[in-house]
């Protein structure tokens, strides 16, 4: 479905509706209001599409690397892009490489697991969780579904409990807002010992 929408799009067809050639808002809003700096260290994002959020990162100083499993979306970034600094590839969330498991400091996940079927949920949110190297971050951004309410996707938003499926080991939630007026999930995750907010514990009791 997402190849040939980028394919649509690419032959003039319609852009895709997640698109509209911007840094998504939801993550400027974050990355700024912590004077974001990335000083060289390596950052991933997730499900890039033509890449806004990953030149967002490259500017500020990320090593940056993106993926995408819609070969036309990667193709469509190296244009958009041609002077990027980006590492842009195609890859599956369901089949990452080995080697960057615990590699990036900053990792980026933006609407991508939502877009998947929710029997892929699961499987998709440990493999992403793998990604991010001791000390580092992810961000998480998703629109919200109550639990047990019935959704025909896609997309398949996220409910509480498979925002909790990122959390793995020592990467804890640290974050948890609704934000939009309550449609939007925006969570941040990191590796390590800090204890987590309190609005990471209220969001976590939350009925
Ligand atoms: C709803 S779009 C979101 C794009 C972008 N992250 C954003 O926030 O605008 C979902 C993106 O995830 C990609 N995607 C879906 N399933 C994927 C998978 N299994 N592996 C990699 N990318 C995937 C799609 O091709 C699409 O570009």
């Amino acid at each position: 479905m997402f190849e040939a929408m980028y394919a649509g799009a690419e032959a003039g067809g319609a852009e895709p509706p997640w698109d509209y050639g911007a840094p998504r808002p939801q993550f400027v809003e974050w990355a700024e209001a912590q004077d974001l700096s990335g000083g060289g260290r390596p950052a991933l994002v997730i499900g890039c599409g033509y890449g806004a959020d990953a030149e967002f990162l490259a500017s500020l100083g990320f090593l940056t690397t993106a993926f995408d499993f819609a070969p036309t979306a990667i193709a469509g970034a190296r244009r958009k892009h041609p002077d990027s600094q980006v590492n842009y590839l195609v890859a599956d969330v369901l089949h990452l490489p080995r080697e960057w498991q615990g590699v990036f400091d900053l990792v980026v996940e933006s609407l991508t697991v939502q877009s998947m079927p929710p029997e892929q949920h699961p499987v998709a949110a440990r493999n992403i969780a793998a990604l991010v190297a001791p000390e580092g971050t992810l961000l998480v951004l998703a629109t919200t579904r109550e639990e047990d309410s019935e959704v025909k996707g896609p997309p398949w938003p996220l409910t509480r409990a498979e925002l909790k499926e990122f959390v793995d080991g020592d990467l804890v939630m640290r974050r948890l807002e609704r934000i939009e007026g309550g449609s939007w999930w925006r969570a941040e995750l990191s590796r390590g010992r800090e204890r987590p907010d309190a609005s990471a514990n209220q969001a976590a009791s939350d009925p």
